[in-house]
């Protein structure tokens, strides 16, 4: 899509249709609303005062102009109550227009940056918000039907500033917007993939493709030779079971003086179970069990876009969850990278198998991380306990923690801080290794936290670390007020807002 800012009135631009916002429960209308109103006569003011449109966060309600302003259309679209403004109203108000006028078969769209008016955000954010809910409100993914052709795609996005000041604000919002958005809808495309086209192979080729126009990263792939010389055993094990060889994505993102902000991601790309196999019902789902390395792959690509000064290492394990003559079972025991053993109770909690390897080769890199973060799809026990609400967070870091939180409230991708009680542990004493990969009960007491407590084996303390259990963020499988149903691109979005506020931990 073409997006671009110019200097203007709304009503004397040429588009397919013009946008404007209302506030619920606010009147008279302002700015280029009340200006697009009295053009028309009024038209808009008495769809509010009748009571027939709210102005709820995405409400949207077409106008034929009958030449009244330049463009032939008018769509109204609800911002919601003042008192309650934020980014992501703008956001979910964008997307609505924009979805609106795809259904249409609308080709482009003048619309006003909602809320760097009346609404006093700052006009970058604003645009940016607008954008990202343009791009992301249109996103389909449709790379195999065949027969029909797709609707036309929106193609233009035009927004229209009286203010020539705010323009040049408002161009940096459009690019940030994009390289945003970009980053979320690849995250998207690469978890809505079906699982035999998206392989490990094919994450790596992906990851490819992503550094090949952009100089500012280097691509790293260990194969299966190199992880077994790297003591991989945890990783490898859960890939023994699959004819697809596994891969270890590493991106590196900045100054290689500077000890990186690591960023881990699960890239189970399909997840049976393995030997201890899943029901078949839903099992479908599974293949979006790499999102948490799709989130990274995608967060990557934003920060290189935006330019981001800081150092970003992104680091994705990817591998199938097998059942074969080859897959690991119940009672083996692997030796992970960090020299621990560990006692496989189920084959199905094969997400905190690879991340312990993922996580043990971050460590190893230098300047050694100054933080790390790891995305996995790793539990269904976080579903029960925060819905669709947020993905579970855990941390040995306070200050991390809080940064997550907070980014996570600004992005509205949100986290909820679950504990790490050392309690917790206990359930995976073993007699013969280390520790058990599981407790082996179901349903588990506390069964996000006895996961997060096994990764947190495999990162040392003096390190700050979170881990984000994204099971339930990740896929839906209806429509959002973002998107389509499948994949949500979550973490993307939480994670570029975490690092463009990024500063070193001090010494407090
Ligand atoms: N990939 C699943 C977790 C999952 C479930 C993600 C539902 C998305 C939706 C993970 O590998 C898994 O199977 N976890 C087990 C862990 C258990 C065996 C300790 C689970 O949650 O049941
Ligand atoms: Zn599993
Ligand atoms: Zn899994």
């Amino acid at each position: 899509m073409r997006i671009e800012a110019q200097t203007g009135s709304l009503e004397k631009t040429a588009a397919d249709a013009v946008v404007v916002n209302v506030f619920q429960d606010v009147a008279p209308l302002g700015g280029a609303t009340g200006a697009v109103d009295r053009a028309l006569g009024g038209g808009i003011m008495a769809a509010v005062d009748s009571g027939d449109f709210k102005g709820k966060v995405g409400e949207c309600m077409l106008f034929y102009s009958g030449g009244k302003v330049a463009a032939p259309r008018v769509l109204l679209v609800g911002i919601g109550k003042q008192e309650a403004f934020t980014l992501d109203c703008v956001r979910r108000a964008a997307a609505a227009a924009a979805k609106k006028a795809q259904e249409l078969g609308l080709k482009h769209i003048a619309s006003v940056v909602h809320g760097a008016g009346a609404g006093q955000l700052d006009p970058v954010k604003a645009t940016s918000a607008v954008v990202e809910g343009t791009l992301l409100g249109t996103y389909r993914f449709d790379d195999y039907k065949s027969g029909h052709p797709p609707r036309p795609a929106l193609e233009q996005l035009t927004l229209v500033e009286l203010d020539d000041q705010k323009v040049d604000l408002i161009r940096t919002g459009v690019r940030m917007g994009e390289a945003i958005a970009a980053g979320v809808n690849r995250a998207r495309d690469l978890v809505n993939q079906p699982p035999n086209f998206l392989t490990p192979t094919a994450f790596a080729e992906a990851a490819q493709a992503v550094v090949a126009g952009r100089p500012s990263l280097r691509l790293t792939i260990i194969d299966r030779d190199e992880m077994q010389r790297l003591g991989m055993g945890a990783l490898l094990g859960v890939a023994q079971g699959s004819v697809e060889p596994p891969k270890l994505i590493v991106l590196d993102y900045g100054p290689q003086a500077e000890a990186p902000v690591v960023l881990v991601g699960k890239g189970i790309t399909f997840d049976t179970g393995g030997i201890s196999i899943k029901p078949a019902m839903r099992m479908e789902l599974m293949k979006g069990d790499m999102a948490g390395g799709a989130a990274v792959l995608g967060a990557m690509q934003a920060v290189a876009d935006l330019a981001l000064p800081l150092r970003v290492v992104g680091i994705i394990a990817a591998t199938e969850n097998m059942p074969s003559g080859n897959a690991i079972k119940p009672a083996d025991v692997l030796k992970a990278m960090n020299g621990k053993t560990i006692e496989i109770i189920s084959t199905d909690a094969e997400g905190r198998l690879v991340l312990a390897d993922a996580l043990g080769y971050a460590q190893t890199l230098t300047p050694r991380p100054q933080a790390m973060v790891d995305l996995a799809t790793l539990t269904g026990a976080v579903f029960m306990a925060l819905g669709r609400g947020a993905a579970g967070l855990f941390s040995n870091n306070d200050m991390l923690a809080e940064r997550l939180a907070a980014a996570g409230e600004r992005s509205y991708e949100r986290v909820w801080r679950l504990p790490l009680y050392r309690e917790y542990r206990d359930v995976l004493d073993s007699d013969v290794a280390d520790l058990k990969n599981s407790a082996g009960v179901s349903p588990a007491p506390a069964g996000a936290s006895v996961g997060a407590i096994f990764i947190q084996e495999f990162v040392d303390a003096g390190i700050p670390w979170a881990h984000l259990d994204v099971a339930s963020m990740t896929y839906h499988t209806a429509p959002t007020a973002l998107g389509p149903q499948g994949a949500t691109g979550y973490g993307v979005r939480l994670l570029v807002e975490l690092l463009q506020e990024w500063e070193p931990f001090g010494e407090e």
